[in-house]
């Protein structure tokens, strides 16, 4: 047990999967998981651990924003011992060649903060994923025929922004998308030794203000949670 995690020792798996909404990680571990038992409700940041093909496997809400997502990771790694940490959530797109229902598979997250990065001073960290698994997501996405991106993300501190020539740059830069969680699940992976990544679905987009309407984010959701598992496991 730790302060946010109740689960005892050992019920968490090696391989986490990270929704912001526990609802959604209750929905992914009844859909996909075998035998998935419930783990942690402190706070209501549901967690269950089943197995996918054999593979034990814990799926555990990350709330929103690297703050929050930053607690549960830092216990899941340094009391749990998790060793393969992957993100599955939404995003904003911000390219036009990115359309809602896509998925983005992020090789890096850009940030303005995170909670890391007051360790780094005057370096910009680039916070990046673990090539292994992003290779993996990769080939498992094009499997499915599910409509892929690879490449930049940003990973902002607000939701509402009030600065949009902050999201000028990101989009001139050739960012693909925004959302509030990957960049710190990047970086403390990397300062423990372990393997993360973020894969994303497009459920809103800046410039077109598409929306995905909500009869359909259970159908692209669950694309992502299989790349997400085919890829911890392959
Ligand atoms: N901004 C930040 N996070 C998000 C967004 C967004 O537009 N959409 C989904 N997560």
């Amino acid at each position: 047990m730790t302060i946010h995690i109740g689960a005892a020792p050992g019920d968490i798996a090696e391989t986490v999967l990270m929704p912001g909404d526990p609802y959604r990680a209750r929905w992914a571990a009844e859909t996909f998981l075998d035998d998935a038992k419930l783990v942690n409700e402190v706070r209501g940041m549901l967690g269950f651990t089943g197995t996918y093909k054999g593979n034990r496997v814990t799926i555990q809400g990350s709330g929103m924003g690297m703050p929050s997502l930053s607690i549960y990771a830092n216990e899941l790694i340094s009391q749990y011992d998790a060793q393969t940490l992957i993100r599955i959530g939404s995003c904003g797109g911000m390219q036009p060649h990115v359309s809602v229902r896509d998925v983005i598979i992020a090789m890096s997250a850009t940030t303005i903060t995170s909670p890391s990065s007051g360790i780094f001073r005057e370096v910009n960290f680039a916070p990046t994923a673990s090539y292994d698994l992003l290779a993996a997501a990769v080939a498992a996405a094009k499997t499915r025929g599910t409509t892929t991106h690879v490449g930049g993300i940003y990973s902002s501190d607000v939701f509402y922004a009030e600065r949009p020539d902050l999201d000028e740059q990101m989009v001139r830069h050739g960012i693909l998308g925004v959302e509030m969680e990957a960049a710190e699940l990047y970086t403390l992976a990397a300062r423990h030794g372990r393997r993360a990544l973020a894969i994303l679905t497009v459920s809103d987009h800046l410039q077109t203000g598409e929306a995905l309407p909500a009869e359909d984010r259970e159908q692209t959701f669950g694309d992502m949670v299989e790349i997400a598992l085919e890829a911890a496991f392959s």
